[in-house]
């Protein structure tokens, strides 16, 4: 039974414009859902930022979700789920979904060699977040990983199949298929974008486990288990703020992912320190 909380938005972020792979997937799946999304464009990217800043920027920007009246908080980004989540579940009221368990719940459940790679940016591989997840998923699991620097500001140039986009996806992923992983973990919300490349790259024997795909599955569950989903007679909109304009790659992203972008406003986050950022 739909509830006034039902009608309320569900609130997701990421460091900019990647997340909208996760709004896609939610729309996809939850086509009742009002989405209200906010791209911290203005502090992108916090692939390369320590813990204390991850989670810091992630706490102000939650505030500012939870201003909008968000029934849940979707972390849709890989790096602000292996460093912040943890924090923010202590801090805020509503739930708070990232994109690293249901990721690692569904590379456990694919892997049939138990060999499984996870590629993503610095911070969130030197986070060791889905190795520890798949591990107490199962500790028998060898997770190989890669840091992926230089795939985020290719895929923001949209070099979606560029020929050097393809060089570096060899060699970032050159030693796991050496070594035989039979699932791959797009441990960052900018990949789903590469997915036909990097299924290319790894070919036909690796299974792809998209973060996107498996967070919007666990939103899903999460709302029907708390009794807080949308009346499914109802269709559901997306609202899209950012912290700095960046309407270039926001258009590409969007078209890439048919996904309907009205009017784009700008917020700022208070941060801790009381300036705005
Ligand atoms: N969206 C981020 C992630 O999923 C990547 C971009 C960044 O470095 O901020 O990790």
């Amino acid at each position: 039974m739909a509830t006034e909380r039902s009608n309320e938005p569900i609130g997701v972020f990421d460091s900019g414009i990647g997340g909208l792979t996760v709004v896609a997937a939610l729309q996809r799946l939850l086509p009742s859902e009002n989405i209200f999304y906010l791209g911290d464009t203005a502090r992108v990217p916090y692939g390369g930022k320590s813990r204390r800043t991850v989670e810091r920027y992630s706490i102000e920007i939650g505030g500012l979700l939870l201003a909008e009246r968000a029934k849940v908080i979707v972390v849709a980004c890989n790096t602000a789920s292996a460093l912040a989540v943890p924090r923010m579940k202590e801090i805020f009221k509503v739930p708070v979904q990232g994109v690293v368990t249901p990721g690692a719940q569904a590379a456990a459940k694919s892997t049939l060699i138990g060999k499984v790679g996870v590629v993503g940016t610095r911070a969130t591989i030197s986070s060791g977040a889905y190795e520890h997840a798949i591990n107490s998923i199962n500790p028998g699991i060898q997770v190989l990983s890669a840091a992926c620097p230089l795939l985020v500001p290719l895929i923001e140039e949209g070099m979606f199949d560029d020929d050097v986009t393809k060089i570096m996806l060899s060699r970032y992923l050159g030693p796991m298929l050496k070594a035989g992983i039979d699932t791959l973990v797009l441990g960052c919300t900018h990949y789903p974008l590469l997915r036909n490349t990097i299924a290319e790259v790894a070919g036909p024997h690796v299974t792809l486990v998209d973060s996107a795909e498996n967070c919007a599955l666990a939103v899903k569950r999460l709302l029907a288990d708390a009794g807080i989903a949308a009346s499914p007679r109802r269709l559901g909109g997306l609202n899209v703020a950012l912290t700095d304009a960046t309407e270039g790659f926001l258009r590409s992203a969007a078209q890439a992912l048919e996904l309907e972008i009205g009017d784009v406003a700008l917020r700022s986050v208070q941060s801790e320190e009381g300036n705005p950022a």
